[in-house]
């Protein structure tokens, strides 16, 4: 695997693997990498012929009160993961490649009807600045396809109305969340968890599925089984920002006929913000 930090000697390579008609799958990340992100590599190594990943702490995704700075930085580790996955090419921009030492960047806007709801909220900026980032990154690394988790479902969405909307030619493979045996979804800030909070953390899986199973079968209308999710995970210590059923494909309140749903979920265990959902279909 080659690293590289500076855009000139990504750009060399990519120009020559592309002149040998290879497809580039690219993987971008903070790094911390747990085998969720290593199935994303595997996935892009499926769908591509040479795979990039690239590690970099976004500082423009975190708010002033986010953990930006304690952040886990890993790169030995995570350099050794990738290796074993057989990635092709290892992509590590300083905050000065990425963003310059003069004054402000350009930034991407997220439009306020996928920015201001779900994460946004609590987040606001965030999602300017994954978009600003990615945008970066794909014209830097310039692949054919870029794999993301479905884990982040409205990072997700807001990558795939970035490609739209600002016509990048590339391809964006959504995989599913990968989960610990006890039905986790990893993240990197699972590390966060106390002893006693990780114990708790899967309660928010099982009340998702709880969740879509009273819809799906009717048992409950809508508004009563989120309410009865928000009573339960308060009940199992979680401090919930929000259970929210939406529409997969733009993530807006679902209609009669929308059969296609997503339900997600934002809960803080002591000082540790956790997100998941899960994917359901109405008969
Ligand atoms: O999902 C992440 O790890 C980040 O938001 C991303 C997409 C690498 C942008 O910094």
């Amino acid at each position: 695997m080659l690293t590289v930090s500076s855009v000139e000697a990504l750009r060399d390579q990519v120009a020559q693997w592309k002149q040998q008609d290879n497809i580039i799958g690219f993987v971008p990340t903070m790094g911390n990498l747990h085998a969720g992100h290593l199935a994303l590599i595997d996935r892009a190594k499926q769908a591509a012929d040479k795979v990039v990943a690239s590690i970099f702490v976004n500082p423009t995704q975190f708010g002033p009160n986010e953990d930006f700075d304690s952040y886990p930085r890993t790169m030995d580790a995570d350099s050794e993961a990738l290796v074993q996955h057989e990635t092709d090419l290892l992509f590590t921009p300083s905050v000065e490649t990425m963003y310059g030492t003069g004054g402000q960047t350009m930034m991407v806007h997220v439009p306020d009807e996928l920015n201001d709801m779900l994460c946004g909220v609590s987040r606001p900026g965030h999602f300017n600045g994954v978009a600003t980032v990615v945008s970066k990154l794909f014209n830097q690394v310039q692949p054919d396809i870029a794999v993301f988790g479905q884990k982040d479902f409205q990072q997700l969405a807001v990558i795939r109305q970035l490609v739209k909307d600002l016509a990048f030619p590339i391809e964006i493979i959504g995989h599913e969340t990968m989960r610990e045996a006890d039905g986790l979804a990893m993240s990197s800030r699972n590390n966060y968890l106390a002893e006693q909070e990780r114990q708790l953390a899967p309660h928010l899986q099982k009340a998702l599925l709880e969740l879509t199973e009273q819809i799906k079968t009717g048992r409950q209308k809508t508004e009563t089984a989120i309410k009865n999710t928000l009573k339960q995970l308060e009940e199992n210590g979680f401090d919930v920002e929000y259970v929210e059923i939406r529409r997969q494909s733009d993530l807006k309140t679902p209609e009669l006929g929308d059969n296609s749903l997503v339900a997600l979920v934002a809960a803080k265990l002591g000082r540790t913000r956790l997100i998941d959902n899960c994917l359901f279909e109405l008969e």
